[in-house]
């Protein structure tokens, strides 16, 4: 396995009290492995990416329990020196909006080449022809003038190619790619995804892929995991998820995508907000819009149900479970 999430539990120390943004959250990705992470805006999945980043801005946030294990160490006794090694070589990060996360000041080649170097023993001339190369592989235009551009003279595809560059010049065995095709237009976002494909092919880089859009999920995840308030409520692949989709938030995820085949005038919208995350309902997290809701589902918290590698958090199948046992 090379990366195992285990009751992963992430704090934020906020004025109305403490947020545990992230609330025991298992997963694990396997190599060469795309797995998909995903669920309404503010279930967690930020929190997590940059969880196993070692990114948590502490204060005000802080990693209070669980194991991160990435090739069956725990990152989380790694100190900073270390974890900055592992940035970029062994694990690398796509953020969603690009132009946050070059810097403005500086040209590409530039921002590539000290990446390069920063991770690799090599003279600024060996760095310089594998900037290019790098390049060359997310299918930018005459790499070496690119080289001198400054990043505002990009486009926003162009410049989300330029971080997939940076993230995958160290051969990372993961990336993490955080929403990284949201901000560009439908071609170009396709555009990309294929190139991230592409590259899974060519160098075996396990993903994780952060998304809203379970069209993307379809096209490029192995595995998915559905987080909701904090926690993991269903996992399993993609086919599985997509045929038969256990929990009902799940459903109700999937029930929520236009489908060009049928014809209705208005698209389902599951109804009720995510729960505020100062005041978690005290049983299910989605007990209160979900249609199945009864009297257990209120006052006490189902556990994640793992069965042949498939997960749900749902006491409709705990029933299940034990009649069947
Ligand atoms: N720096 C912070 N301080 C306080 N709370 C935070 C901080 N960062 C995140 N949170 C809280 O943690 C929870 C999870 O946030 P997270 O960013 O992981 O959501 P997300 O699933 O990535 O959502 P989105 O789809 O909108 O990106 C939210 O309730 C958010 O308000
Ligand atoms: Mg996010």
């Amino acid at each position: 396995m090379l990366l195992e999430v285990k009751n992963l539990v992430t704090q934020f120390t906020t004025k109305d009290g403490i947020v545990n943004a992230v609330n025991g959250v298992d997963f694990n990705i396997k190599e060469g492995e795309v797995v998909a992470v995903v669920g309404e805006s503010g279930s967690g999945k930020s929190v997590t990416s940059l969880s196993i980043m070692g990114l948590i801005p502490d204060p005000p946030g802080r990693i209070v329990n669980g194991e991160i294990l990435f090739k069956g160490e725990n990152l989380l006794n790694k100190g900073r020196k270390e974890m900055q090694d592992i940035r970029g070589n062994d694990i690398s990060m796509i953020f969603q909006e690009p132009m946050t996360s070059l810097n403005p000041v500086f040209t590409i080649g530039k921002q590539i080449i000290e990446v390069i170097l920063r991770h690799e023993n090599i003279s600024k001339k060996e760095a310089k022809k594998r900037a290019v190369e790098i390049l060359q592989v997310v299918g930018i235009p005459s790499p070496e003038t690119r080289l001198d551009d400054y990043p505002h003279h990009m486009s926003g595809g162009m410049r989300q190619r330029v971080m997939i560059a940076m993230a995958l010049v160290c051969s990372p065995n993961l990336l993490i790619a955080d929403e990284p095709t949201t901000a560009l237009d439908v071609t170009i976002q396709a555009e990309i995804l294929d190139l991230m494909l592409n590259l899974k092919e060519k160098m075996g880089t396990s993903i994780l892929l952060i998304t809203h859009d379970l069209g993307v999920v379809a096209q490029i995840a192995d595995r998915v995991v559905v987080m909701y308030g904090g926690k993991v409520v269903e996992t399993g692949k993609v086919g599985q998820i997509f045929k038969n989709p256990r929990h009902p938030y799940t459903k109700g995820l999937l029930k929520s995508i236009p489908r060009m085949d049928e014809e209705s005038e208005t698209l389902f919208m599951i109804p009720g907000i995510v729960p505020n995350p100062l005041n978690m309902p005290k049983g299910c997290a989605f007990s209160d819009r979900c249609s199945y809701c009864n009297e257990e589902c209120i006052n006490e918290e189902p556990s994640l149900l793992i069965d042949e590698g498939n997960g749900v958090r749902c006491f409709l199948y705990s029933k299940l479970h034990e009649r069947k046992m």
